[in-house]
């Protein structure tokens, strides 16, 4: 690789690293062209990196496990003062215990009927959501309308939010801090939309709420139980993320048998 090509790829990967993955303009244009004239000579010199320990890594590590504990602590006392859905979303967007809300646009807090009866639940906002701060508006988003559609309900009378209300940077996995921070404003949305079934969409939102390790194709279209810190027991069903579904189309079948069993349910519990 020429020096050149060198810079270009160090400024790509530090944009990367911050959790910068696409270019937004009212115009179009040619990216590498842009970039290549604006990307400087010759990369930087790094400061050599400074030795670490094994006592200093033990130290950074009690370090960030004392820093996510003070966070959920903090998460929990705040959600116990939140009396409305409207309360709760101000203190999430005032919260900053979770390094996510760093790299997002925008916080992204559950949206629909805040009386539903019907709750789905997904894991984090992604690049259109994190663009709009409104839940599953772009292209999963459109697929878990025309499920719900199909199904027989409309987005309107259901509530859509996700586990983490801040974009993970490239939309990767987040780490199991980052879910424990969040979790607490997640529970009290529960309690405040109180609604009578929970659908958790994906693997890591049935992990996480469900608080096991269990994978999405044992748990799905299965009733499980949700109980409440005040002791409300909600029927809760896991099925396949709608972004799993645009990658892999020929599980599209098995969603809609769990949503077949998704309307019965809604037969017994509410109807
Ligand atoms: N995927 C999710 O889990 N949530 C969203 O809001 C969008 C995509």
């Amino acid at each position: 690789m020429n020096e050149e090509n060198l810079s270009v790829t160090y400024l790509l990967d530090w944009y990367l690293t911050a959790g910068v993955d696409e270019t937004l303009g009212d115009e179009p244009f040619v990216a590498e062209k842009t970039v290549v004239e604006t990307a400087p000579k010759i990369a930087p010199k790094l400061p050599p990196k400074p030795q670490t320990t094994e006592s200093d890594e033990r130290k950074a590590i009690t370090e960030l496990a004392q820093a996510t504990i003070d966070a959920c602590k903090n998460a929990r006392e705040l959600c116990s003062n939140a009396q409305s859905i409207d309360e709760l979303r101000t203190l999430v967007e005032n919260f900053d215990g979770c390094a996510l809300k760093l790299t997002a646009n925008k916080t992204v807090f559950g949206g629909g009927n805040t009386n539903a009866k019907i709750m789905f639940i997904g894991e984090a906002p992604g690049a259109d959501e994190d663009r709009m701060g409104v839940p599953f508006v772009g292209r999963s988003g459109n697929l878990l309308d025309k499920i719900i559609t199909a199904a027989g309900m409309k987005r309107d009378e259901v509530y859509i939010t996700n586990v983490l209300p801040w974009r993970p940077p490239g939309n990767r996995t987040p780490t199991t801090s980052e879910v424990a921070i969040c979790l607490p404003f997640l529970k009290r949305q529960i309690e405040l939309v109180n609604p009578e079934i929970l659908v958790l969409l994906g693997g890591s939102a049935a992990n996480a709420l469900l608080e096991n390790e269990e994978s999405i194709s044992k748990m799905r279209g299965k009733w499980m139980e949700y109980k409440t810190s005040k002791g409300k027991v909600i029927p809760v069903m896991a099925t396949f993320h709608p972004a799993y579904l645009l990658r892999n189309v020929g599980q599209k079948a098995k969603i809609w048998v769990d949503f077949l069993r998704l309307k019965k349910k809604i037969l017994e519990v509410i109807h």
